[in-house]
């Protein structure tokens, strides 16, 4: 397998205009990460190992396909390849580190620029919320893609629900910080916790869920259990796990892979086969499961969806 670290130069003038976003502790943390020179980089993929996989809930599920007509990956690849530097850049490691991480109960705290903030167990959303079987593309910015049925529902529901106010532009997530238990967290070269945002009108799009499962079960510590986002037209790093906050603000917030390389991360990763990463085409990507690579789609295949949230934005500029 490639390694995942890649020595890439950096020049410091890349990350100037980003200090405003930065506390001086924020600084500091991203600035050892660039000292470092990592990058989350692409990936050979390989077949996957049954070893250590526990069943799905619901077996019946394998035999789905996306509205594209793409069989879901199996089980075993979608719980056994996992990113998630938490616990390792190893992704045949994360599920062994993960295994005994407790994801529940699970509570989520949502803030910010609404006008009916509040601290929300997992289990309490799941009974207001009824979590809702979608069958989602997963595609990587390291070029390799899954299709995988999530259970959850929609963002927008919770966030009708917490009000927010007129000067809510965005959402920030912020994932558990957790070294104890999570190895990942105790190397000084990420600027943890892991962070992701959305502008609020992406958050409020219906195909934007919250994940509580997947295959029929619940959501392994591996997928990001508790709670994750799941943001399908955009690359998966977008997509984060064990979300412990959601805060609604006015500017655009700091992203963690945005912070680390914001040349080659940028604030929107909307998946688009026309603008490459500086170190790799995003023209083709490998399904999980197959051997030939496949053409990469606009947004995904969800165009239909979203491309009007996109109208009259230079997608070179706003990558
Ligand atoms: N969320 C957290 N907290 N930490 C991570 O390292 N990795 C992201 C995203 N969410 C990541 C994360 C990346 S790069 C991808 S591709 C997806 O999770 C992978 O999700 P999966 O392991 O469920 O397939």
């Amino acid at each position: 397998m490639t390694s995942l670290f890649q020595s890439v130069p950096v020049h410091p003038s890349e990350i100037t205009p980003k200090h405003v976003y930065l506390s001086r502790r924020d600084f500091i943390k991203v600035a050892g990460v660039l000292a470092g020179s990592m990058a989350l980089a692409a990936c050979a993929p390989q077949s996957l190992s049954s070893d250590s996989a526990p069943a799905p809930a619901d077996p019946s599920l394998s035999s789905k396909t996306d509205e594209l007509g793409d069989p879901v990956n199996s089980f075993e690849d979608i719980t056994n390849y996992n990113n998630y530097y938490e616990f390792t850049t190893d992704k045949r490691g994360v599920a062994q580190l993960a295994r005994d991480f407790p994801t529940s109960p699970w509570e989520v705290e949502i803030g910010g620029l609404v006008r009916k903030p509040g601290k929300f167990g997992v289990e309490d959303l799941v009974k207001k919320y009824p979590p809702e079987e979608r069958i989602y593309r997963l595609r990587c910015v390291e070029a390799w893609s899954m299709v995988i049925p999530w259970l959850g529902f929609p963002l927008w529901k919770l966030l009708k629900d917490v009000e927010p106010t007129s000067d809510a532009k965005y959402v920030s997530f912020t994932s558990i910080y957790k070294p104890e238990a999570m190895p990942g967290q105790r190397e000084p070269w990420y600027p943890w916790p892991y962070r992701e945002g959305l502008r609020l009108d992406e958050a409020m799009h219906d195909l934007t869920i919250l994940a509580t499962g997947l295959y029929g079960g619940e959501l392994p510590p591996q997928n990001g259990g508790g709670i994750r986002l799941v943001v399908p037209w955009k690359y998966g790093f977008k997509s984060i796990k064990a979300i412990v906050k959601i805060e609604l603000t006015a500017e655009q917030p700091p992203t963690l892979w945005n912070l680390i390389q914001p040349n080659e991360y940028g604030f929107y990763a909307n998946v688009n086969p026309n603008v490459d990463h500086p170190r790799w085409s995003q023209a083709t990507e490998r399904r999980i499961g197959e051997i030939a690579r496949r053409p990469t789609l606009m947004f995904n295949g969800y165009a239909g969806e979203v491309a009007a949230l996109y109208e009259g934005m230079d997608l070179r500029v706003y990558y």
